[in-house]
């Protein structure tokens, strides 16, 4: 069977942290990024929006060779992941996987709360498809899942602005508002790829005691266990530590805001979607 990379698809640049804690974990494998950063975001479009999107890009993945697409968007996990795994997966690659970015976070959740009383802060899409209520309860019945859907945070991220004054007023309104909900709260999930960048500022509004849940290194995790239990996706992942960056906007652009989410500069190829 042919060989290939690692596929890791987010609407814009949100799943670079996810891709960071990958690479930091497992840096022998292959990875192809693909980015929509044309059509960021996707946290307010409709379900049949965010599905056609993102089978588009996962389609496009599976053709360039990925036996494995991880959706590190909680957008795409939230509204497309079920659909693909279910309808389309037999069709587009029937050996290939889809994995998303929900089920590993809520997993690591059950370790880190006492009160069972959790936040999670998303995009309006993620919060409202409540696959976070839903994927929480059925693990830990007894929780209670508060939802906070920031729709500023992902514009304020894709534009830079995460370190600006203008990031502190959306960070303290958002996180006024989640707390209002409930005084017993004291586990906050990061539930979209993009927040990792303003953890800190989250952090610092918080009271002392709430811990914050950030994705990548469960994700990363995750897919460590996932390709120990799956020899043969694990046998088709190529394993010369190449990193290949695709975006639908401009590659200038991606190759200036990638850097600050990696760490690392990077170079980035335009591809269109259809
Ligand atoms: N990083 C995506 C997520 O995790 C952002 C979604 C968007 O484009 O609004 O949900």
């Amino acid at each position: 069977m042919q060989k290939g990379a690692i596929g890791i698809f987010d609407s814009g640049y949100g799943g670079l942290t996810i891709l960071r804690d990958i690479i930091k974990a497992m840096p022998e494998y292959d990875y192809i990024y693909l980015g929509d950063n044309a059509r960021t975001p996707y946290g307010t479009r409709s379900f049949d929006t965010v599905y056609r999107f993102t089978l588009q890009a996962v389609r496009r993945l599976f053709a360039m060779g990925s036996p494995l697409v991880i959706l590190a968007c909680n957008t795409a996990s939230a509204k497309a992941l079920r659909t693909i795994q279910q309808n389309d997966l037999p069709g587009l690659s029937p050996a290939g996987r889809v994995l998303g970015v929900i089920r590993p976070t809520v997993e690591a959740v059950g370790s880190v709360t006492r009160s069972w009383e959790i936040g999670v802060m998303g995009t309006v899409g993620t919060i409202q498809s409540q696959s976070y209520d839903m994927e929480i309860k059925k693990l830990y019945p007894q929780a209670k899942v508060y939802g906070q859907p920031c729709p500023m945070f992902v514009p304020i991220v894709e534009n830079g602005e995460y370190d600006s004054p203008g990031a502190d007023y959306f960070v303290n309104k958002y996180v006024n508002s989640l707390l209002s909900q409930s005084a017993a709260i004291d586990t906050v999930i990061l539930g979209c790829t993009h927040y990792p960048l303003l953890i800190n500022k989250i952090k610092q509004a918080l009271p002392a005691g709430i811990a914050v849940v950030a994705q990548g290194e469960l994700v990363a995790a995750s897919l460590g266990e996932y390709l120990k239990r799956h020899p043969e996706i694990e046998g088709r992942c190529l394993r010369s530590g190449k990193r290949t960056f695709y975006t639908t906007d401009s590659p200038e652009k991606f190759e200036a805001s990638g850097r600050i989410f990696m760490g690392e500069a990077i170079t980035a190829e335009k591809i269109v979607l259809e």
